[in-house]
């Protein structure tokens, strides 16, 4: 992390978290904290968003653009989710005076044209990049947290039942996404960068089921069902879009693995946290 001195506007740096609930978002403010910025949450539930109590929370929504320009009102940078059109949010940002933006995007925006997740991300990505304010893309790969779509199987039969065994990710811790995210709100050296942010290792689903038994410290079996078998058992708890987007996913990750990319460890200056370690810290989830 850079000097203190290079912060944007030292102490009073008040930076504006969208999607401050999330699986990102609750890490962003948590280290925005602890540099000692002023943060105000965005989120559309004020009520339940069980936020730290220094933090200013607002209700608005990113869908409904006459919600925004109170909550960005005074803001000097936005981490901003990329939720449909996002044009709104960044004509409400520029009219707040907001000079830097952080877009959580994701790794499918840099995947072909057909692919639909990627279309969704690049069209947030083509708004902020387009807009007068200083901009970093972050494209994360499949979140650690995504695993957790495992915890209840595990925990009640100790087995994962999956398509695609092949299919190589490299998850990636979201704590780690977050710290970036932070470094990018709040020093320079992040302008029109786009990262792209894996986990350290791609790895089989056998092997991620084997990675979380590690940090978990329990066994777990892991059967490989074929696509057909995986759609029957999800679409009790799936919506069928959610299902075709994994199948083609994984059916072209089987084809063409992901890698793990240097980035996210080259800018956090340390080895980004493995899947064990992951599961170590969420080791209640498995158990
Ligand atoms: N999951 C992955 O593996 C992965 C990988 C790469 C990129 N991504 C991207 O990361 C983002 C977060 O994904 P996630 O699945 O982990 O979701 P999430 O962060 O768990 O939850 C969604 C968050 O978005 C906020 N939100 C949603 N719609 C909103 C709206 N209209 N206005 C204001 N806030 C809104 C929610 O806030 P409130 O409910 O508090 O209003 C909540 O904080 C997505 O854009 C996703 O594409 C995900």
């Amino acid at each position: 992390m850079p000097a203190p001195e290079t912060l944007m506007k030292e102490i009073l740096v008040r930076i504006i978290v969208t999607g401050a609930t999330g699986t990102v978002g609750r890490h962003v403010i948590d280290g925005l904290l602890a540099h000692g910025a002023t943060v105000r949450a965005v989120t559309r539930r004020p009520d339940t968003a069980g936020l730290p109590p220094q933090v200013d929370v607002v209700a608005a929504d990113l869908d409904d653009p006459t919600t925004l320009p109170p909550a960005f009102v005074d803001g000097d940078a936005l981490y901003l989710l990329a939720t449909g059109d996002t044009s709104a949010a960044i004509a409400a940002a520029e009219a707040a005076g907001i000079r830097r933006i952080v877009l959580l995007s994701s790794a499918s925006a840099g995947f072909a044209d057909d692919d639909a997740g990627g279309a969704f991300h690049r069209s947030a990505e083509d708004a902020v990049t387009s807009s007068g304010l200083q901009w970093t893309l972050l494209r994360p790969g499949m979140f650690a947290a995504n695993l957790l779509d495992w915890a209840d199987a595990i925990k009640e039969h100790g087995v994962v039942r999956a398509p695609y065994d092949r299919a190589l990710q490299a998850p990636v811790d979201e704590r780690d996404v977050a710290e970036i995210a932070v470094n990018a709100l709040l020093y320079d050296g992040h302008a029109s960068a786009i990262h792209t942010l894996t986990g350290p290792q791609a790895l089989s689903k056998s092997e991620q089921v084997a990675a979380i038994a590690t940090g978990a410290g329990r066994s777990i079996e892991f059967v490989e069902l074929t696509p057909a078998e995986w759609r029957d058992e999800a679409s009790a708890s799936m919506p069928g879009y959610a299902i075709d987007w994994l199948l083609a996913y994984w059916a072209k990750t089987a084809d063409a693995p992901e890698t793990a990319d240097p980035t996210l460890g080259r800018l956090l200056g340390r080895a980004p946290a493995t899947v064990d370690e992951w599961a170590e810290r969420h080791r209640e989830a498995f158990r």
